[in-house]
């Protein structure tokens, strides 16, 4: 339509992946590993305590940065948890982590301005960064050094225009959780060239084989540099409630709140108890959630790396598994449109996450029950033994 504005123009998504191409399908018999949504039902005294919000009136409007004794709770999270010391007022609750990204890329990215994000990507960080004008520059991380940060692939692509850097940690697609000489040494770029990093935490707690999860905020000079976004999303199943958090350095919520008033005012008022109510709540619920992920990964993984073609490394964190298929010889956006075409079962193609993600699939484990896993593994080993390019 030629009435649209050139920030609609210029802005991805180009593609919305395989389940668009799913849905078109007409299959009945489809399994979605592609999307990213919990599988769990939210916990019930989450559900209760925001029933019990809306029951006693809590429908209002209210403080545009979220609820101040919501915001004690998270900040008490933060110190406790994330090793984050910040009061109340350095907290604004969002929708999702989604809405917090939105804000921290807006309030700093000008027309033109560079944000450098690492390759494989998540494309909608990319789409936003597109939507303020600014260039996505990509840094390509290296499959065979398991996707590890990668300090000289980062530092050469910063130039007088960067401004940003966006982190996801835990990574999806790639399932890292880097560690502390990793997000040390991206630490020191930040400072040394004086970028913002904003850092994605939405799978802080899907942690696996005691992995550790460290929020870059919390290293020595980067509290005042860095827009922390987290979510329930993940971690408490509650992906469609659409709600979240950022924490920032103190001189930039008076911006942040610029866009946040702007586009939502608030997020929704009796919502916020049921993030009290999960932060506040028995750790043995969140806990349960997590568990039954290891068991999925465990079965996804183990099942994967038996496969002819194809071999995967444990992921530390997330809900999903990174397969390299190359050895199928098939590319990963041929291998995923053959395996729906074929068995019904829908990956997402390693190239949908940058040129980086090519040879790859993710899986995500974290969607589907242990029966549907078992069918779906059962479908892909199928469908692996039927290539004859397969490496033995
Ligand atoms: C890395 C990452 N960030 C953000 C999101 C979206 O989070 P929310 O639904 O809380 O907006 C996702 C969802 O898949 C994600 O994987």
């Amino acid at each position: 339509m030629k009435h649209l504005a050139k920030r609609i123009t210029q802005t991805s998504p180009k593609s919305f992946g395989m389940f668009q191409k799913a849905s078109m399908s007409g299959r009945e018999d489809l399994i979605h590993l592609e999307v990213g949504r919990p599988s769990a039902d939210t916990p019930q005294h989450i559900k209760d305590a925001t029933i019990q919000a809306i029951q006693d009136g809590h429908v209002h409007y209210s403080d545009l940065r979220g609820l101040p004794h919501v915001r004690e709770a998270l900040a008490e999270k933060l110190k406790a948890k994330n090793d984050l010391d910040v009061g109340a007022d350095r907290v604004i609750v969002t929708n999702g982590l989604t809405h917090g990204s939105y804000a921290a890329i807006m309030a700093f990215l000008d027309d033109g301005d560079e944000a450098i994000l690492l390759e494989p990507y998540y494309p909608q960080h990319i789409g936003k960064i597109e939507l303020a004008g600014a260039v996505p520059v990509l840094a390509q991380l290296d499959a065979a050094d398991d996707f590890r940060i990668d300090p000289a692939a980062i530092e050469g692509k910063i130039t007088e225009r960067s401004k940003m850097i966006v982190l996801i940690n835990p990574c999806n697609p790639t399932g890292r959780v880097y560690s502390r000489e990793e997000l040390q040494a991206l630490a020191d770029l930040a400072i040394k060239h004086d970028l913002i990093v904003v850092s994605d935490e939405v799978y802080e707690d899907i942690l696996f084989d005691k992995a550790e999860h460290i929020s870059i905020a919390s290293l020595p000079g980067m509290d005042e540099r860095t827009i922390t976004l987290f979510a329930f999303t993940k971690s408490y199943a509650m992906d469609g409630w659409r709600l979240g958090y950022m924490v920032a350095p103190e001189a930039a919520i008076g911006a942040l709140l610029k866009i946040t008033a702007n586009d939502v005012t608030h997020v929704n008022t009796f919502i916020q108890e049921g993030a009290l109510a999960a932060v506040k709540g028995d750790p043995s619920v969140l806990q349960g959630l997590i568990d039954e992920d290891a068991e999925k990964r465990q079965r996804v993984v183990s099942r994967l790396n038996q496969m002819p073609g194809i071999t995967c490394t444990w992921p530390q964190g997330t809900i999903y598994a990174f397969p390299d298929v190359s050895g199928t010889g098939l590319n990963s956006q041929d291998f995923a449109d053959r395996l729906l075409d074929e068995t019904g079962v829908v990956v997402e193609a390693g190239s949908f996450y940058g040129e980086t993600g090519e040879g790859h699939v993710r899986v995500c484990f974290g969607s589907v029950s242990l029966e549907d896993i078992d069918e779906a593994m059962n479908r892909l080993q199928s469908f692996v033994g039927t290539l004859s390019t397969v490496e033995a």
